[in-house]
């Protein structure tokens, strides 16, 4: 099948596509390459086709997704890439889409910003029953991450509904409190986190921080853009790399995550966990994309009793060694401490005990939050 790349309402480059796996064959007719996703090489005038599928491919659902397998199953596919093109692989997270050769279609009629979408598709990967006649024009197709999520429009908002894993759930809950601990901290560029209860089972609900004008460009598109030598560490090349894109602000940016991450116990801040944004009709960029995914934090997979502040446990994405990667942070001096002094507060206010967390798992939490302000007073002044 011949598509052309679409940005929005730029054209970017023909190609031809496997009617069945979705896979990028070839690069037929080149348009406006500056409009190419962040991260893929232009020799001698091609895009580079293998980069072309990983990106392409790296829009679709991850196989290592919760309940993929029925999910796939009851929406008639074999795997998550044939899902691609029934939604024209429009995303809610960025412009692009494959526009059919011999179509008329116009971004403005399809794309989920401003159009609605079918709920059939969050609602078979959330495992619940859907009538016959499946609608799989949804933005859900496209939706990266292992977690369960579905995308859900709330009087014309879109709204990011994701659930927790076993056997605390409590991913959904650690958004939240990420979202208090912005505050006192007093961050002006983060995503505010509610949770949504169905039954005891909590969700996070985040509204979308990317609108029909914008993109997020992950990290791990930033770091591509440029080769990687060995004489710098993977700090140094994301922020050289940054700098060479033009995106302000990354530095200042990235110290602040690391002091939230460390506060909250963070072990999944990969490249993808973070980015920049991008305005899709003039290419510039606006900044840091606010900080988003940080629920799988405060020792969410750990037993209670092994809950402890001063567990030296994997980090990302700089360095895996907590005191390495915390030595990257230039200046402490902003930190607000003393608006740190109750987050134990926050926490038996924010967790309340359900069938999954209970009451001295919470205490718990709320003496290892206390331990790692105090551990980051230490660092600040040493
Ligand atoms: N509020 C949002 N607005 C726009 N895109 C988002 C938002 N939250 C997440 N995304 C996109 O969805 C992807 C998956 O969401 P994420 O919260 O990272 O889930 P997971 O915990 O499964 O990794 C992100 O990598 C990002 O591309
Ligand atoms: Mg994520």
């Amino acid at each position: 099948m011949r598509c052309i790349l679409m940005n929005k309402n730029v054209p970017v480059v023909e190609v031809e596509l496997d009617d069945d796996t979705a896979t990028i064959l070839k690069v037929m007719k080149n348009y406006e390459l500056d409009f190419l996703p962040i991260g893929i090489d232009v020799k001698t005038g091609i895009p580079n086709k293998k980069e072309l599928n990983e990106w392409w491919f790296g829009r679709c659902i991850p196989a290592s997704r919760s309940g993929i397998t029925p999910a796939l199953e009851q929406l008639g596919v074999r795997y998550s890439e044939q899902l691609l093109l029934r939604c024209y692989g429009l995303s809610l997270s960025d412009q692009y889409w494959m526009k059919p050769v011999d179509s008329e279609l116009k971004w403005k009629n399809i794309n989920f910003f401003e159009n609605d979408f079918s709920d059939d598709v969050g609602n078979i990967l959330f495992g619940r029953p859907v009538a016959e006649g499946i609608d799989l024009m949804s933005p859900c197709n496209t939706s990266d991450g292992w977690l369960k999520k579905k995308w859900v429009m709330i009087d014309s908002k879109r709204y990011l509904v994701k659930a927790g894993s076993n056997p605390y759930m409590q991913e959904p809950i650690n958004e939240v409190f990420g979202t208090r601990l912005h505050q006192r901290l007093g961050c002006k560029n983060y995503v505010s986190y509610k949770v949504l209860l169905e039954g005891d089972i909590p969700y996070s609900v985040c509204e979308n921080f990317i609108n029909h004008n914008t993109e997020l460009v992950s990290a791990v598109s930033i770091n591509r853009s440029m080769k990687k030598s060995n004489q710098f560490s993977s700090y140094e090349h994301f922020l050289n790399a940054c700098q060479r894109l033009g995106i302000p602000g990354m530095k200042e940016f990235v110290d602040y995550m690391l002091v939230f991450d460390y506060l909250m116990a963070n072990t999944d801040r990969h490249f993808g966990n973070l980015g920049a944004i991008r305005n899709v009709e003039t290419l510039e960029w606006i900044g840091p994309a606010p900080v988003f995914d940080s629920g799988t934090s405060l020792w969410h997979d750990k037993l209670t009793r092994a809950i402890n502040p001063l567990e030296e446990m994997e980090t990302k994405p700089f360095y895996s060694n907590i005191s390495k990667q915390m030595k990257l942070v230039s200046d402490f001096s902003w930190i607000p401490f003393e608006e740190l002094r109750h987050l134990e507060d926050d926490i038996k206010e924010i967790f309340m005990p359900t069938e999954f967390i209970d009451e001295e798992r919470i205490e718990a939490l709320a003496n290892a939050v206390t331990g790692r302000v105090e551990e980051l007073q230490d660092m600040a002044l040493s």
